[in-house]
C-alpha cells in the first residue's frame, strides 16, 4: 500500500496498537479516523492528534457497525484503507461457569466484527486496501486463553481467503500479526513485560514500504514460518508440557 495522502479507519484505534498506527499514519500524511467504546480515550486521542476524527461505537453490535459504515459513506465515501484492529483477549477456562457467556463477546468482537465489517465496506467504491490485525497466536494456541488463540486462528485463515477472493476487486488485504506487546489487551499490567508498541510499529512501516503482505516481528515473524514440529515445541513450551 502507499503510506501517505490515504483516509483510513481503524477500529480500536484510541489505545494500544491502533493508537500506534494512528500517530505514525497521521505523521505519514494521512487523514485517520479511529473508532472505539470509551468517549475518554476518544477525547483523549482528539486533544493529541487534533486531526483524528472519532466516532463512538460499540462493535460487539451489529447494528452499531452498519450505523458506522452509513456514516462513512455519508461523511467519508473517499475512505479507502480499513485497518480490523479492535479485539479483545480474555484468560478463561472452559470450566468456568460464565465460560460461554465470556467466549461469546469475544467471538462478537474478534470474528464476527471484522467478518460483518469487511463485508460492509467492499463496498465503498474508494475502498483498496484492508489491514487486519491477527497475532502470533493464530499459529499456537496458549490454552489460558483458549477463544482468542481460536479467533486469531479464524481471522488469520479468513485475511488468506480475503487476499485471494478480493484481488478481482483491486483491494489488497495485509496481515499485520503482532507479538506479545505492552498494551492494556486482557486488561492492564497483563502485557507489561512484553515490548513497547513504538518498536513494532517501527518494523510494520519498514514491511509496509516494502510492499509486504504480511507484518510480523519476532515471535510472530518465528511462528509464521514455523512447520509442525516447530509449532508443536512452541506449544508444549508455551503450555509448560
Ligand atoms: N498487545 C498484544 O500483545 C497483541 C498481540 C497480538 C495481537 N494483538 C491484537 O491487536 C489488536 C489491538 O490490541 P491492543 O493490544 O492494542 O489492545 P487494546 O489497547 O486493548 O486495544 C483494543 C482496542 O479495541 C477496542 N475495542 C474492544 N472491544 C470493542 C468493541 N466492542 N467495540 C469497539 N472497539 C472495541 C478497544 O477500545 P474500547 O475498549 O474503548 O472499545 C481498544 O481500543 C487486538 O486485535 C489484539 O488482539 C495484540
Amino acid at each position: 500500500m502507499k503510506i501517505s495522502n490515504n483516509k483510513i479507519l481503524i477500529t480500536g484505534g484510541a489505545s494500544g496498537i491502533g493508537l500506534g498506527l494512528a500517530e505514525r499514519f497521521v505523521k505519514e500524511n494521512n487523514t485517520v479516523i479511529v473508532c472505539g467504546r470509551r468517549e475518554s480515550l476518544l477525547k483523549e486521542i482528539s486533544e493529541i492528534l487534533p486531526s483524528v476524527v472519532t466516532r463512538r461505537c460499540d462493535l460487539s453490535k451489529a447494528e452499531e457497525r452498519e450505523d458506522l459504515f452509513k456514516w462513512i459513506s455519508e461523511k467519508h465515501k473517499d475512505l479507502n484503507v480499513l485497518i480490523n484492529n479492535a479485539g479483545i483477549q480474555q484468560r478463561i477456562s472452559i470450566s468456568d461457569n460464565d465460560f460461554y457467556k465470556r467466549a461469546k463477546e469475544e467471538i462478537e468482537i474478534n470474528i464476527e466484527s471484522p467478518v460483518h465489517l469487511t463485508s460492509l465496506f467492499i463496498n465503498l467504491k474508494s475502498l483498496n486496501t484492508i489491514i487486519n490485525t491477527t497475532s502470533g497466536l493464530s499459529f499456537v494456541p496458549l490454552a489460558q486463553m483458549p477463544v482468542y488463540c481460536a479467533s486469531k486462528a479464524f481471522f488469520h485463515s479468513f485475511t488468506l481467503s480475503l487476499r485471494h477472493l478480493l484481488k478481482s476487486k483491486n483491494i489488497e488485504v495485509i496481515e499485520m500479526i503482532p507479538p506479545a506487546l505492552n498494551t492494556d489487551l486482557g486488561g492492564k499490567g497483563l502485557h507489561s513485560n512484553a515490548p513497547p508498541v513504538s518498536d513494532f510499529i517501527e518494523d510494520v512501516f519498514i514491511q509496509l514500504k516494502q510492499g509486504k503482505s504480511e507484518l510480523t516481528s519476532g515471535f510472530s515473524e518465528s511462528m509464521a514460518k514455523a512447520g509442525p514440529e516447530d509449532l508443536q515445541k512452541a506449544f508444549d513450551r508455551m503450555n509448560n508440557i
